[in-house]
């Protein structure tokens, strides 16, 4: 495995394996990595003759410093498990070398990038895009695999491969989840053990809510999975919105449309840790 810190190496290296008619796959990440990452990497080498595994810390998709300042760096960690599963290639290059410049461009996909995480960290989405874009520019991969925890952004990354005509694919791959149901998140590192124990009621009352939601309307599910979460001393739901799966847009009625999932995020802890998570009603 090449550990490689600069855009320069990375396309050379690139270069020769598509000369060499090799395809590229993409698994970009923020670093502190646990077995959601390594599913995501373990089908892009299942799939893809090379895979490149992206380490990068991002500044421009933290709205909240004190977010970026705790969150875990663990390079060497990381490297030896990439290693242990058969990644080719890990990037892993410092904030000077993506962006010698302040990057100015402004990505906006309304509704999909203005709702849920659009609406309560503004400027993430933008910051996401503006990373994404140049690592798709940078890698060219065949297939960039996303994990589906981050719900609303695969929905973004989506437009902007639309909007500025990337050819890849965008693979999304199932939420990993600890034993107790907690959906894996490098952020979950950042937890006290009784606080971990406690976010699992997340998980948990989103399952209960599936039952509920078979006899109640949307807003009744709503406000069960709202209330059963806050009534735990400390977990408080941030929001929960019940939305199209397509447009994730707000859903008032189960039968408007095909596909209706349940997005939440909720603040865990005393010094607290936001945790998102959804689950699909149908
Ligand atoms: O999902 C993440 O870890 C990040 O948002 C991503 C896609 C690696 C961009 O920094």
């Amino acid at each position: 495995m090449k550990l490689i810190h600069t855009i320069d190496e990375l396309k050379k290296v690139l270069a020769e394996a598509r000369a060499e008619g090799k395809t590229i796959g993409l698994v970009p990440t923020m670093g502190a990595l646990h077995e959601g990452h390594v599913s995501l990497a373990c089908r892009s080498v299942k799939e893809n003759d090379l895979t490149v595994v992206t380490i990068f810390l991002n500044p421009t998709q933290f709205n909240d410093k004190k977010d970026l300042e705790r969150y875990p760096r663990t390079l060497e960690a990381d490297c030896e498990l990439l290693h242990a599963h058969h990644v080719n290639i890990v990037f892993a290059p410092a904030v000077e070398e993506m962006y010698p410049e302040p990057d100015t461009r402004v990505f906006s996909y309304p509704p999909t990038d203005s709702v849920m995480e659009g609406a309560y960290r503004p400027g993430h989405f933008n910051g996401v895009c503006q990373i994404v874009s140049k690592l798709f520019a940078i890698v060219e991969p065949d297939c960039a695999y996303f994990g589906e925890k981050d719900y609303q952004q695969i929905a973004v990354i989506r437009a902007m491969v639309k909007d500025l005509g990337f050819q890849l694919r965008i693979i999304p791959c199932p939420v990993i989840r600890e034993e107790s149901g907690l959906a894996m998140s490098s952020r979950n590192t950042l937890l006290s053990p009784e606080d971990r124990t406690l976010a699992a009621v997340i998980y948990q009352t989103l399952k209960e809510s599936k039952e509920f939601s078979l006899a109640h309307t949307v807003a009744e599910t709503i406000a069960y999975v709202t209330d059963t979460i806050n009534a735990h001393d400390g977990l408080e739901v941030q929001y929960f919105s019940i939305v199209d799966g397509d447009t994730l847009q707000d859903v008032t009625d189960w039968k408007e449309v095909d596909s209706v999932v349940g997005c939440i995020t909720v603040f865990c802890g005393v010094q607290p840790i936001r945790l998102i998570d959804h689950i699909s009603y149908k």
